[in-house]
């Protein structure tokens, strides 16, 4: 259980690491909390600087600018060096790196060194058990799958019982139907422990499953930090409600006196960060599911296209634009029966699935709307 008053784990404020030549800020003014037994994901697409944040913290990396605390100590800052191996951090990277000349054993231990020998041993038994490869202690790597590969490198940065353990897109060199079992299995086995845990991953999906928070990370900038609930439901800005999971962006002008949104597909009451000047032209993110198919809906379209995901039906619908033309939505559709394309179909609004979402390059909930 994450308990939200306790002193963080982890703390970065404004934390900027440049490249050159360029400069690239990998990280720019980074600031993060994550709290004791936490479980946050790292979320972005490729360059945006995760693999450098997790750097960071495990002391790989310098920070041009900021401090970074572990366990309330700061370990790095201006006139502050603490190295990677007083920090407490376990790391798990994205090729597991295991030794492949040394056993599951022994590669467990590797990190054990100020223990004695039969320490050594019993602790390296006892997380190998935990993990449900007591069985392959004297195997060597390659004889092992994928997935138990990926197990043993977590129990080895399990072992010294380090306060956070950071993990660099821990899934990827697994296969589809692998991956969503371990996945499962090791965020299982993270509760359990209750270690402190970042994630890095670039698939939205992992990290909403996973997460108990994401940070959505876009050219070295944290845009946004929530629970997964939140960040699906509520991005702040474009490039979140673009970058997880589709969306719909529309756009619409602030009514204070009813406290709605209009768009030209109606109006959207209750939507969050409606703080705005009345007549503020804003750009309203509109999840696929927030039309909901309802014959006493007002708002009426005609399927396009659609795409059965077993889940749902993901259909592409072409809705008339009080603008004038046509403006084609994507749409989530009950999957309990089949639709027809040019199939007409009512809808009324479900405003939870609607956020007012800031332009990146633009202030707070102004859009590029005029
Ligand atoms: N040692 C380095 N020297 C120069 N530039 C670097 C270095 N390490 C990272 N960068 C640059 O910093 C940016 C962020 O890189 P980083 O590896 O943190 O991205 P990432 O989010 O982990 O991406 P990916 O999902 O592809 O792993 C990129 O533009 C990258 O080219
Ligand atoms: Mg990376």
């Amino acid at each position: 259980m994450v308990d939200p008053l306790s002193d963080p784990v982890i703390k970065l404020t404004d934390v900027t690491r440049r490249f050159w030549p360029g400069p690239v800020k990998a990280a720019d003014r980074v600031s993060l909390e994550v709290r004791p037994g936490e479980i946050l994901t790292l979320l972005g697409p490729s360059g945006c600087g995760k693999t450098t944040t997790l750097r960071l913290i495990a002391g790989f990396e310098m920070p041009d600018e900021g401090t970074i605390h572990v366990g309330g100590v700061e370990v790095a800052g201006p006139g502050t060096w603490v190295p990677p191996e007083k920090r407490g951090v376990g790391m798990v990277f994205q090729d597991y790196a295991l030794f492949p000349h040394l056993t599951v054993g022994d590669n467990v231990m590797f990190g054990l060194d100020r223990m004695g020998r039969k320490a050594r041993r019993d602790r390296a038994r006892e997380v190998l058990k935990v993990l449900g490869l007591d069985a392959f202690f004297h195997r060597y790597p390659h004889e092992l799958s994928g997935g138990q590969q990926q197990r043993v490198a977590l129990a080895r940065a399990l072992a010294p019982e380090p306060v956070l353990v950071l993990m660099d897109e821990p899934f990827s060199n697994l296969d589809a139907h692998l991956r969503d079992q371990v996945r499962d299995e090791v965020v299982a086995i993270l509760r359990k422990t209750g270690v402190t845990c970042i994630f890095v991953s670039h698939d939205q999906r992992d990290a909403l499953a996973i997460s108990d928070r994401v940070a959505v990370m876009n050219q070295g900038r944290v845009e946004q930090v929530g629970s997964p609930r939140e960040i699906y439901k509520h991005p702040e800005s474009v490039f979140v409600a673009t970058f997880v999971g589709r969306t719909n962006l529309l756009q619409g002008r602030v009514q204070n006196e009813n406290g709605c949104v209009l768009t030209d597909f109606g109006s959207f009451c209750r939507v969050d960060r409606l703080g705005l000047p009345n007549g503020t032209n804003v750009m309203v993110s509109v999840r696929p599911d927030g039309f909901e198919c309802s014959p006493h809906g007002l708002l009426s379209g005609r399927i396009l296209s659609t795409t059965y995901t077993g889940a749902q039906v993901e259909a592409e619908v072409v809705f008339p634009s009080a603008l004038g033309g046509d403006r084609k939505l994507v749409v989530h559709l009950p999957p309990s029966r089949n639709y027809e394309v040019g199939e007409e179909l009512s809808f009324r609004l479900a405003p939870e699935f609607a956020s007012v979402v800031r332009n990146s390059c633009q202030g707070m909930g102004l859009a590029a709307a005029d």
